[in-house]
């Protein structure tokens, strides 16, 4: 008997839903239905023609009738699981109008809200905490680049420390907007009063005592964060902390970066798809042991890193496999390891 490919509809095609699309589209245990455009004209059109079968609202599927597939409403009815990239907030409308009167299960991003009367889920993703719990789940959110990343240093921290680790400082340095985006970066460094990425990391990792900051500052390349990790007693060594995340998937250990674009530029000058790392990256040079204080800094690949989490989840959601069989396939689909391989190489 022939297995039915799970069908996966994109909804949502900015800079998160153009790589989720992209990706799946060669994943050949996947079956891409289509991607969801808002704003379209003839040109988008003839831009995405040969690519994907395109999905619009309602209001304008008889216009442009000839030129694509159906009204997203007709997706979801159609597919096994929305990849929901709506610009911020816009995810939880979708989740009232389609996905829940449709019984569709869907991945959320980390723009929308998990506490309150718009939240779309009762759990956060992160592949490397709890990606067994999403196994068979309705709604889940994918957590945010920061919160993505910030999983993926502390919980191989926690489990090797666990007790003996007393606070966790991490200050996010943010990236103003994306390569792609046409809006203007200003020129101004803005802090948050409330972020967020606290409360989401807690989320997954409920024991931290974690206290986060964010700064936003007028750069396009990437996030950087300074995880400051304060112990009962003296700090273990530096070669035990890069020991630690030698063999972490999709953590990478630079010793001769200078700045974020440094990282982005070469994966550009390297070919990766997007200009992505899908990667945390950290900076050994800058990796300081101070008698009971760890300090880590690391940058974080904004735009790619959530592409392979959100593979990761929808393998523990609608296919229920293993950790260690999911992170295999995703693996050989980003190829992350080869490109581990290559940064590592490029900035020894
Ligand atoms: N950018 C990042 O680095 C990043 C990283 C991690 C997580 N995220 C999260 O991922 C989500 C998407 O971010 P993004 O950067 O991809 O945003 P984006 O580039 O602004 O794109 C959002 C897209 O949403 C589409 N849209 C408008 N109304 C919609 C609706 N009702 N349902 C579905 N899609 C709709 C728009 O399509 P049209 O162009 O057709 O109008 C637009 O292209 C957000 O929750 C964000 O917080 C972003």
């Amino acid at each position: 008997m022939v297995k039915q490919m799970a069908k996966v509809f994109v909804n949502g095609y900015g800079n998160i839903g153009r790589r989720l699309a992209s990706a799946l589209s060669r994943d050949n245990e996947i079956s891409l239905l289509g991607i969801a455009k808002y704003t379209i004209d003839e040109q988008i059109l003839e831009d995405l023609k040969n690519k994907y079968d395109i999905y619009v609202p309602e209001n304008l599927a008889l216009k442009y009738k000839s030129s694509i597939a159906g009204s997203i409403e007709e997706a979801v009815s159609a597919c096994d699981l929305v990849l929901d990239a709506a610009k911020e907030g816009e995810g939880y409308s979708n989740k009232i109008r389609f996905y829940q009167p449709l019984r569709k299960p869907a991945i959320f991003q980390g723009g929308e809200e998990r506490h309150g009367e718009r939240a779309v889920a009762k759990m956060i993703h992160n592949s490397r905490v709890n990606y067994d719990e999403a196994s068979g789940k309705q709604y889940v959110i994918q957590g945010s680049c920061n919160v993505s990343g910030m999983g993926k240093v502390m919980q191989p921290l926690m489990e090797s420390f666990g007790d003996e680790i007393q606070r966790y400082d991490v200050t996010l340095v943010r990236r103003w907007a994306d390569l792609e985006d046409s809006k203007e970066v200003k020129d101004s460094i803005q802090w948050d009063k409330n972020p967020h990425h606290q409360e989401d990391v807690k989320d997954f990792i409920p024991h931290a005592n974690l206290y986060v900051e964010a700064f936003k500052v007028p750069s396009r390349m990437m996030h950087l964060h300074q995880m400051i990790v304060r112990f009962r007693s003296k700090a273990p060594t530096r070669d035990r902390i890069l020991d630690l995340f030698t063999k972490e998937f999709a953590v990478a250990i630079l010793n001769s970066a200078k700045g974020t674009a440094d990282v982005r530029m070469k994966a550009i000058e390297l070919g990766f798809e997007h200009g992505d790392t899908n990667m945390v990256h950290i900076h050994q040079d800058v990796l300081r042991v101070q008698e009971e204080t760890l300090k880590i800094v690391y940058s974080d690949d904004q735009t790619g890193l959530v592409i392979p989490e959100n593979h990761l989840l929808l393998q523990s959601m609608i296919l229920r496999r293993p950790r260690s069989e999911a992170v295999k396939r995703t693996d050989k689909l980003f190829r992350i390891s080869d490109k581990k391989r290559l940064l590592e190489r490029e900035f020894a």
